[in-house]
């Protein structure tokens, strides 16, 4: 199969654009003919930023998973779709076909129905990156349940404020995950994410690390025994939920700058059509090869194009359970060797941790399979980008850097491999149907540039097929998070640079949201976490360049409480409760103890000076005058770690 809305050169590249700006409705309504619809639409998009409401593909009717699956059990049923490589390498490795996956899809689909879910539902799944998650996750969409994935490595409390969040009925685990040399209790944490919880039914845990479990009767069920029933009774297709292209798929939840973590939402048909188009246009796919990205499926990236843009180009999607350091610093170049990867999609703090151990872990590793590299999550420094390209690519590989979010459900600013241009460190041009802008704090559009470069705040002036539809359960949160700085624009938290040739470089984020090894955690989150510590009185959190992480976490902490003759101790009761509230990722590098924080009359934080300090620039610290009491910068200042 080839896709006939593949872009093969720089040239088609620009009237595509051209084509998709002046005429979105008829661009992307040409590409939705090669998808698989019980009803075509009604209507192509229809759309305001002042609600917002978009719609794309009103009046059609379809199931993802026909588009993933069944479309291509006759034409390449015996292809893999998903190879499995275990955290243990001497483990054996699974291969999934297209007719295989489709079957325990299938299956799945019907035990989750035996045990009450139906269309609409919300199904939270928290797993380890095994195949029976890709299964979980297509088997909800195909009963038009809506799945909400949680990251593994999240805390039972996170996880208990999502399951409240989404009303969740369901939840699908398994009894531990294996991540490099940790063994993650998983269903132990869902108990504990249970305690209190007054909506949750049933839990259908998978066996994977034989970690001792407590079964809830009534409530706790076998993966493998339910499994086992469906088999038996010989239950191997099930019929596909028909779905509004509009109604919802997923909800994913990711960091803002304010409160809780809010569920993005995305609907059926914008996001089949837009990840699918930009796997295929990004990459360059090429039917059979095999495409490894290396995220975990409890982020968008894994969602996107681990599972639906790759399969629903019936593509070979490779994913993998460890971790790039386990057993050694070699083991993505194992993998690459093993089952000769084409394509490789990481992040660049993956890859700077890689170029910590030298070259030696990629000696007597053959890379010749690899076609194209990606890269995504933050921003890539240059150091890292010629590394990938020089001892990964070995300089005949592209590399796309591609910049999107969880809200826009797919990539929007990329170089195509091999045929656009590409820039170290710059995401370079917008992918067809996406228009940028860069704005100034008013909201007008920059004009004015510096040695040829434009800089400004990043928004997008029109809808692009996946763009988040809502944050779940509270559209209010939508609008003012992303439609209400700026009139009539999608913005998008990020700052950026533009060139002479209309190439955009990500600088990073805006706004009080931090950016550590790729995850992104919210300052206002983290300080919330660490002010439920017994004698913590007041903290402030701000992001400092890390090495490796891209971002550290920096946080000021006012303490009077017990442990204080010893600090390291109270460091470490810190980090314990951060690691409570949210999970691992979120625990700060450096913990500063300080007597006050610098706040304006009006008690605000002045974080810019925090921010300053943090990354020792503390000669410039600017104006103070408007501090209540500018002594305390002078303490924290020297104080600092
Ligand atoms: C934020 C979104 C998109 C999937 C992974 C992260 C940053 C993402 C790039 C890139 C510079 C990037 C932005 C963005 N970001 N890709 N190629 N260059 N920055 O998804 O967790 O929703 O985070 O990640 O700051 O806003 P996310």
């Amino acid at each position: 199969m080839s896709y006939p809305y593949q872009i093969k050169s720089f040239h088609e590249y620009k009237t595509e654009y051209e084509k998709s700006i002046e005429d979105p409705a008829g661009f992307w309504g040409s590409i939705a003919e090669h998808f698989t619809w019980r009803r075509k639409w009604d209507e192509v998009v229809n759309w305001n930023f002042k609600e917002p409401k978009v719609e794309w593909f009103k009046g059609a009717k379809l199931n993802i998973t026909e588009n993933c699956l069944d479309r291509y059990l006759e034409s390449r049923g015996n292809q893999p779709a998903i190879i499995w490589e275990p955290n243990d390498p001497e483990e054996h490795h699974r291969t999934l076909t297209y007719r295989k996956l489709h079957e325990k899809v299938c299956q799945f689909a019907h035990v989750l129905k035996n045990n009450g879910v139906k269309k609409g539902d919300r199904v939270c799944i928290y797993m380890g990156m095994i195949p029976e998650l890709a299964i979980a996750v297509l088997a909800t969409a195909r009963i038009g349940a809506i799945h909400s994935v949680i990251f593994g490595g999240f805390s039972a409390q996170s996880i208990a404020d999502r399951l409240e969040d989404a009303q969740a009925e369901y939840i699908v685990t398994c009894d531990g995950a294996y991540r490099g040399a940790k063994d993650i209790p998983l269903k132990s944490v869902i108990d504990d994410a249970l305690i209190g919880n007054k909506t949750v039914k049933k839990v259908i845990v998978c066996t994977r690390t034989r970690t001792p479990v407590s079964m809830l009767k009534g409530r706790d069920l076998w993966w493998e025994e339910e499994m086992k029933q469906v088999e038996e009774k010989g239950l191997n297709y099930i019929e596909a939920e028909e779905m509004d292209a509009e109604d919802p798929l997923f909800i994913l939840y990711t960091s803002g700058s304010t409160g809780k973590p809010k569920g993005v939402v995305h609907s059926c048909a914008g996001y089949m059509l837009f990840t699918n188009y930009t796997f295929v246009n990004v990459f360059q796919y090429q039917t059979g090869q095999i495409h490894f990205c290396t995220a975990d499926i409890g982020w968008i990236t894994g969602h996107s194009y681990i599972v639906y843009g790759p399969l629903s180009a019936g593509a070979t999607s490779l994913m993998f359970e460890g971790v790039p350091t386990w057993p050694d610093a070699g083991r993505f170049w194992d993998i690459v060797d093993k089952y000769k990867v084409n394509i490789l999609y990481t992040a660049p703090t993956a890859i700077r941790s890689l170029m910590g151990f030298g070259l030696g872990p990629l000696q007597n590793k053959d890379l010749s399979s690899l076609k194209v590299l990606g890269t995504v999550g933050e921003p890539i420094n240059e150091e890292a980008w010629h590394w990938y390209d020089e001892h990964v690519g070995k300089k005949k590989c592209p590399i796309v850097d591609t910049w999107w979010q969880t809200e826009t459900g797919g990539i929007l600013i990329s170089n195509l491999a091999g045929i656009t241009p590409a820039k170290p460190s710059w995401a370079t041009l917008p992918l067809p149907g996406v228009q940028p802008i860069l704005v100034d704090e008013k909201g007008n559009e920059i004009t004015e540039a510096v040695d040829g470069i434009t800089s400004g705040n990043l928004c997008i002036k029109a809808p692009w097929p996946s763009i988040i539809r809502t944050t779940y359960g509270d559209h209010e949160r939508c609008r003012v998070n992303y439609f209400a700085t700026y009139e009539n624009l999608y913005f998008t938290g990020d700052g950026a640079l533009k060139d002479t040739e209309g190439f955009y470089r990500i600088t990073g984020r805006v706004d009080d949201v931090l950016n550590v090894s790729g995850h992104r955690i919210g300052t206002a989150e983290v300080e919330n976490a660490i002010n439920m510590h017994a004698g913590v009185v007041e903290s402030a959190v701000v992001g400092y360049p890390h090495d490796i992480k891209g971002q550290g976490i920096y946080a000021y902490v006012i303490y009077n409480g017990t442990h204080m003759d010893d600090q390291s101790l109270t460091r470490k009761d810190i980090l314990q409760t951060v690691t409570r509230v949210i999970g691992p990722i979120a625990k700060p590098d450096k913990i500063q103890f300080v007597g006050g924080l610098p706040k304006t009359r009006s008690g605000k934080i002045m974080r810019r000076i925090l921010r300053k300090i943090a990354e020792g620039e503390v000669q410039s610290l600017g104006d103070t005058s408007t501090l209540l009491d500018p002594g305390v910068v002078d303490e924290i200042r020297d104080g600092r770690l």
